[in-house]
C-alpha cells in the first residue's frame, strides 16, 4: 500500500478536517501520514506506539512531508489508560490482531471517545494468522466484536488486496451519541 491507499481507506470514514484524532499503534506513521494529509492544520493527532525508534521515524516522515501538521508523539502502551483529552476519533491499523482477547481493549478504546466519536479500524481480512499477524480478525468478526463492545452502525470503508494475506479492510464504528 501507498500514502494514496491510506488515505482512500481512511478518508469515507472522516467527513470534515480538524478535530482531535489518536492512532493507536501508529509505528512508523503510513496512517498517521495519512490522517495528517485529511485532518489538515486545523487537526491534532496525538501518535502512539510502544516503539520509540518507530515513533522517531515517524517523526521526521511527518516533518518532511506534513511540516505544518499538529502531533503529539507519545511512547506508550496503548492497553493502559494513556490520561487523553476525549477523542473526535481513534485509527487502529493493524495493532488491534496482537491481542487474543480484544473485548476488554475495544471497549477501552470506546471510553476515549466523545459521544458519536469514530473508530476507524484497518485490518487484514483473515481469520487465520501466522507469526507477524498472530490474532487477526476478519470484517464480519469486527461488526460482531464492535457491537459486543458498545459501538454502533459499523460500516466497511474500503479494501485493499494484500501480498501478504488477502486484503485489508477498513471500517468504521461509532462510540453512541
Ligand atoms: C504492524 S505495526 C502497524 C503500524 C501502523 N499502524 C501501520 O499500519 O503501518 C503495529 C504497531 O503497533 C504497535 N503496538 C502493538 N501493541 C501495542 C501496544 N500495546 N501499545 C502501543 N503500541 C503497540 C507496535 O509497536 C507496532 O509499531
Amino acid at each position: 500500500m501507498n500514502h494514496t491507499d491510506h488515505v482512500n481507506l481512511l478518508r469515507p470514514g472522516i467527513p470534515e478536517s480538524g478535530g482531535l484524532w489518536a492512532d493507536l499503534g501508529s509505528g512508523r506513521g503510513a496512517f498517521t501520514l495519512a490522517l495528517a494529509d485529511i485532518l489538515g492544520e486545523t487537526g491534532s493527532i496525538i501518535s502512539v506506539d510502544k516503539d520509540r525508534g518507530a515513533l522517531r521515524d515517524q517523526e521526521l516522515a511527518m516533518r518532511s512531508r506534513f511540516p505544518s501538521a499538529h502531533v503529539d508523539y507519545r511512547a506508550a502502551d496503548f492497553s493502559r489508560p494513556l490520561d487523553l483529552p476525549p477523542l473526535d476519533g481513534v485509527v487502529m491499523a493493524n495493532s488491534l490482531h496482537y491481542f487474543s482477547r480484544k473485548g476488554p481493549l475495544v471497549e477501552h478504546v470506546r471510553s476515549m471517545l466523545k459521544p458519536g466519536g469514530r473508530l476507524i479500524v484497518v485490518e487484514y481480512n483473515v481469520d487465520r494468522g501466522n507469526f507477524a499477524v498472530p490474532h487477526p480478525l476478519t470484517y464480519p468478526q469486527w461488526v460482531e466484536l464492535a457491537a459486543r463492545a458498545g459501538f454502533a452502525e459499523t460500516r466497511l470503508l474500503g479494501t485493499v488486496p494484500s501480498s501478504f494475506l488477502r486484503e485489508f479492510y477498513a471500517a468504521l464504528s461509532l462510540s453512541p451519541a
